[in-house]
């Protein structure tokens, strides 16, 4: 069993692309809701809100977690991975969602940080996230060591994960988007590409793909994610359980509140229970 883990239902969206690209894979969800959303708290929060999840997926039964929020990607990871999993659980895995991203935006290897380059074409590319990811500096940081061609513009959507939480209609978050859109681009006013790197987002890309300019092309983080552990798994086949699509949601918080956007997730992916139950 697989586990993936967001603050609240966004990491839904990497879900069903991890369940698409691997049918026979059973999946174990967490959404932090009690906690949810990350993007308003401080990195030491988000450390022990993302540890604490973290121990519930393992405890469950999990060996390899999937990270599936960028926040705490960004935040968090780095410090599980180095601080705490080898002395709390040496034999499990956390993958993040920044790795395969930052790879299929520069076209390198992770391993790669400096790498020797041929002159490449210049590339603007728009990342839209929460506040908390861009400033951060984690995307632009690790693109501009890889690939000093490609220019992120990133833009910072206060509310929309909330918008998208608390199941907010169309207009308002059509609205919102369509602000985000006009302010990036003001100062980047012929991108090549966006990337959605919230993993809420995409639950919306409908709205991102409307109000971008025509022949933006528009970065699936889902497809890119899934298409990296698919590729993780054949390099790690211990990680790789036998199983039958089954897939669980938990969440931290209380079950009938998870009020999340019926209208923006699939059926299969609406019923979620108390982790405590598990
Ligand atoms: N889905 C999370 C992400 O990818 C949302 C962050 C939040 O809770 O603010 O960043």
């Amino acid at each position: 069993m697989i586990g993936v883990f967001d603050s609240g239902s966004g990491g839904l969206t990497i879900l069903e692309a991890l369940h698409e690209h691997m049918p026979d894979q059973d999946f174990l969800y967490l959404g932090d809701h009690a906690n949810a959303p990350y993007g308003h708290r401080s990195n030491d929060q988000i450390v022990d809100m993302t540890r604490a999840s973290m121990e519930i997926l393992f405890d469950a039964g999990c060996d390899l977690v999937v990270l599936a929020c960028n926040t705490a990607a960004a935040i968090a990871l780095r410090t599980l991975q180095q601080d705490w999993l080898p002395k709390a659980y040496p034999n499990k895995r956390i993958l993040g969602v920044l790795v395969p991203m930052v790879e299929a935006l520069t076209g390198v290897p992770w391993s790669q940080e400096h790498p020797d380059r041929q002159e490449q074409k210049n590339r603007s590319i728009l990342l839209f996230a929460t506040r908390k990811t861009v400033d951060s500096g984690s995307y632009l940081d690790e693109v501009r060591k890889r690939a000093p061609h490609v220019t992120l513009h990133q833009k910072a959507c206060p509310g929309l994960v909330d918008a998208i939480e608390g199941g907010a209609g169309k207009a308002p978050v059509r609205g919102l988007i369509g602000g985000y859109i006009e302010e990036v681009l003001a100062a980047c006013p012929t991108p090549e590409a966006a990337v959605l790197g919230c993993t809420h987002f995409p639950l919306v890309k409908d709205y991102f793909r409307s109000a971008l300019p025509k022949g933006v092309e528009l970065l699936s983080q889902p497809e890119i994610v899934a298409a990296s552990l698919v590729d993780y798994l054949k390099r790690h086949p211990e990680f790789m359980v036998a199983g039958n699509g089954h897939i669980r949601l938990l969440t931290t918080g209380k079950p009938e509140d998870v009020t999340m956007a019926d209208a923006y997730l699939p059926e299969k992916l609406r019923h979620f229970e108390d982790h405590r139950d598990i």
